[in-house]
């Protein structure tokens, strides 16, 4: 979030179900996509692996860049949206240079611990020049998280040159990919599903929703006599395709898709409220949730947009040959960890 030119880094996602990298090296007008590999870390909790399994995960990233054969230590990386605090504050008449203050006493009394236990930045948004007036998007994450990731890389031999969170990421892998101003993104991830608003190249909302896609598996779960992996590849194989098993699948997960869906509606409606600029109608999926049979469809109809596809975040890298079924196939979870490659201030 600064303006010094990155080193050569690679992107790293601390997924709660799995931690992926991509390391895309600039050659000329083409971006190469050089490294990518992605670890699953088993069902722990991110919050619990970066604070309490430091060991083990600096040695599975440790892996996973020996494995993928990575040029370069340093790395881009990104805070889980769920452990991010971001909300948009409508700043009175100020100074440019008395904006920053605004905002931090803005901000103060909004946040769950002292503001001094945090990192902040804002994005802004709107400037109403008659009334000088400024819209921005405020953004804070814990220090203490940061510390903690920023102490695992550190074990596993890395360097961290880059903080970023994880919507952020996603903006520009799709910004990159599909050359787009504007739009919606929903990564669908393990444990939570969370949202972000572009317009104009930017920024202007961002909410994460306690519902990810383990929470459709558990479902499974608990409706019929199986094994968690049986309800994994049920819901893999079937989804929201209401003609597969007489429907049986489809009727377990609606009810979990019904609640995130109205969160979803929820967060857009709130959001049309603080921004004078139209909500896109065009919805990004990224995260591996995004596979989901059905999804696209159930999306486009309940949330009444007018385009709903599946992020891939290859799709305008030079990809060689050893790695090309990443392109040919969707891979919306590496969406975070390649926008971070791409990151250059
Ligand atoms: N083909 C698929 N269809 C539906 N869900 C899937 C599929 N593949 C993976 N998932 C689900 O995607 C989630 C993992 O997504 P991912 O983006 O890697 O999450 P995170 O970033 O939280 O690690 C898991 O809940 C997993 O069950
Ligand atoms: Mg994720």
């Amino acid at each position: 979030m600064s303006n010094v030119k990155l080193p050569p880094h690679m992107g790293l996602e601390f997924g709660n179900h799995a931690i992926k990298l991509a390391y895309v090296e600039a050659q000329g007008q083409n971006f190469v996509l050089k490294s990518l590999v992605a670890r699953e870390i088993g069902k722990i909790g991110m919050l619990q692996y970066v604070q309490k399994q430091q060991d083990r995960i600096a040695g599975i990233i440790k892996e996973m860049v020996a494995e993928a054969h990575v040029p370069t230590r340093y790395v881009a990386m990104a805070i889980p949206e769920s452990s991010v605090f971001s909300q948009i504050l409508t700043v009175p008449n100020v100074k440019e240079d008395e904006l920053t203050e605004a905002v931090y006493w803005q901000l103060k009394p909004l946040l769950p611990r002292p503001i001094e236990e945090f990192t902040k930045d804002y994005i802004l948004i709107e400037h109403d020049h008659e009334t000088g007036k400024r819209k921005v998007l405020v953004i804070a994450a814990p220090l203490n998280l940061i510390n903690s990731y920023r102490e695992v890389l550190h074990k596993a031999g890395l360097t961290p040159v880059a903080v970023e969170t994880e919507i952020l990421a996603n903006v520009r892998a799709i910004q990159f990919n599909y050359k787009v101003g504007g739009g919606i993104i929903m990564d669908f991830g393990s444990a939570s599903t969370d949202i972000g608003i572009f317009i104009n190249g930017k920024l202007v909302f961002s909410q994460s929703i306690a519902t990810g896609s383990d929470l459709l598996t558990k479902a499974i779960l608990r409706n019929y006599k199986v094994t968690y992996a049986q309800a994994e590849q049920y819901k893999r194989l079937y989804g929201l395709d209401r003609t597969k098993m007489q429907g049986k699948i489809y009727k377990v997960l609606v009810r979990i898709m019904e609640g995130l869906t109205a969160a979803i509606l929820r967060s857009l409606e709130f959001s049309s409220h603080d921004l004078t600029q139209d909500i896109p109608q065009n919805l990004y999926l990224a995260g591996q949730g995004s596979l989901l049979p059905g999804l696209k469809e159930y999306l486009l109809e309940t949330l009444h947009l007018e385009s709903v596809q599946i992020v891939n975040p290859f799709l305008r890298l030079s990809v060689p040959s050893a790695l090309a079924k990443y392109k040919t196939q969707l891979h919306p979870e590496f969406s975070i960890s390649i926008g971070l490659s791409l990151k250059r201030d």
